[in-house]
């Protein structure tokens, strides 16, 4: 994996700006001293911390540096839990990052197909680049931005088999590398998202050109288009949407040795840490249209990941179930079954939708707590609950949806979830 400049230690230019000096110093040994030895971070406490570190002559660039860091850790313990306080981060890196389960999953389909050493292309701070070490697997983890590089390497710095490089990917060598896993970066150049992986950086097309001769997995946006998940080089490919807790974080293509056989579409429902796969082998109506037909006592919403997966029939199967309307992924059914892939609600009325009479309803039942879902609808919650005008010690589940193509609600009650699968 010779050739380019490696990052051995974490050094980075532009010292000009004050956010990268910041970053500079901490990456200094003695600036990692002060870091660890801060308080655990209080936001009401910086300005006084921060004035105490400096009367007691740190430098101020240091100080700034530190807080900053001991920020971004507290908030980076919703992705990687308790291994956040011995990393460092770039503001935008962390937000790009990826989670630490979702990158332990990915990790583990380089592994499960043998690809021993992996590019991580577009590292950032190195979230997936810390999975795919720490399974024991050799990482190539390339950034060309400098100090997300020098921070990179900083996360990585207790793997003797990761090597980072700050470079454009383009150029890199990929020598004794036998996988590549890709996280293109979705803003352009005023920050906006791009959500096309066609216009991320790098493109798409970078990835299914590497997928010739290398197997490759890649991260984009969820909202994929279907239509854009390559077919190939490499054998077919497989896209796997994934949720964390309810909401869909990425559909990942593999290709090769990566995807799984005779898959092609999948998704993964993690929640309280245990996750289940839902798959298109699954999913009898995967060539034709799942059964429609009239509400019955039970009422499942589909996680986000699965309806992305366009998995919905695998739902609608698994419950010997149905849609409540050709077009709108709410699955009823005549009993009740836990599945991890969806939210059960026993129905306990279904009328045609109108203000006065859901009202009146809802007095009757003495429903004062309401939680509101649609799908199909133009109803805005909200405004809604304002008007419903809600009293009384009870609590319901409002959906708002079309059955037969009719604009109706169905007044329901939350059924208990597995917490484990
Ligand atoms: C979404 S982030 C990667 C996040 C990473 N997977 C993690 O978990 O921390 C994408 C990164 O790709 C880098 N990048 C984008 N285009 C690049 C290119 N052509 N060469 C090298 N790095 C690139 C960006 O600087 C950014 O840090």
């Amino acid at each position: 994996m010779g050739g380019a400049r490696v990052v051995r230690r974490a050094t980075i230019r532009g010292v000009e700006d004050p956010a990268v000096a910041g970053l500079a110093a901490v990456l200094a040994p003695e600036g990692l001293a002060l870091l660890d030895a801060l308080p655990p971070y209080e936001e009401a406490a910086g300005l006084a911390l921060g004035a105490r570190l400096r009367a007691e002559g740190h430098d101020p660039a240091l100080v700034a540096g530190a807080l900053t860091q001991s920020r971004l850790r507290a908030r980076a313990v919703a992705k990687f839990g308790p291994f956040a306080d011995d990393m460092l981060f770039t503001a935008a890196g962390l937000e790009q990052a990826t989670r630490l389960e979702v990158a332990a999953r990915h990790a583990r389909r380089f592994a499960a197909a043998d690809v021993r050493r992996v590019a991580d292309l577009g590292c950032g701070i190195g979230g997936d680049a810390l999975a795919l070490a720490g399974l024991g697997l050799g990482v190539l983890a390339v950034d060309r931005d400098e100090p997300t590089a020098a921070v990179a390497a900083a996360n990585l710095r207790r793997f003797p088999a990761a090597a980072v490089r700050c470079e454009d990917v383009v150029a890199t060598d990929l020598t004794g590398v036998d996988g590549v896993w890709l996280d293109p970066a979705r803003r352009d150049a005023a920050g906006r998202r791009v959500l096309d992986p066609r216009r991320a950086s790098p493109p798409l097309s970078f990835a299914v050109d590497l997928a010739e001769r290398l197997p490759v997995g890649v991260k984009t946006a969820p909202g994929i288009d279907h239509d854009l998940v390559p077919t190939g080089p490499g054998g077919a490919w497989e896209c796997q949407w994934t949720s964390v807790d309810g909401d869909v974080v990425e559909a990942a293509l593999w290709s090769g040795p990566l995807a799984r056989p005779g898959v092609r579409r999948s998704a993964v429902v993690v929640r309280g840490g245990a996750a289940a796969v839902v798959d298109d082998a699954a999913d009898p109506f995967a060539a034709t249209a799942p059964p429609v037909g009239p509400v019955g006592g039970f009422l499942y919403e589909p996680d986000g990941a699965v309806v992305r997966a366009g998995l919905v029939g695998a739902v609608v199967a698994a419950l010997d179930g149905r849609l409540v309307d050709p077009s709108i992924a709410y699955v009823t059914a005549d009993r009740h079954l836990e599945l991890p892939s969806a939210t059960g609600y026993v129905v306990d009325e279904v009328m045609p939708f109108g203000l006065k009479p859901l009202r009146a309803r809802l007095r009757e039942r003495g429903v004062g707590r309401l939680t509101i879902k649609k799908r199909g609808t133009a109803v805005e919650p909200e405004e809604l609950r304002r008007r419903l005008r809600l009293e009384g010690p009870e609590e319901a589940v409002l959906v708002l949806t079309r059955v037969a193509g009719r604009q109706s609600a169905l007044i329901c009650r939350a059924l208990p979830r597995p917490i484990a699968v």
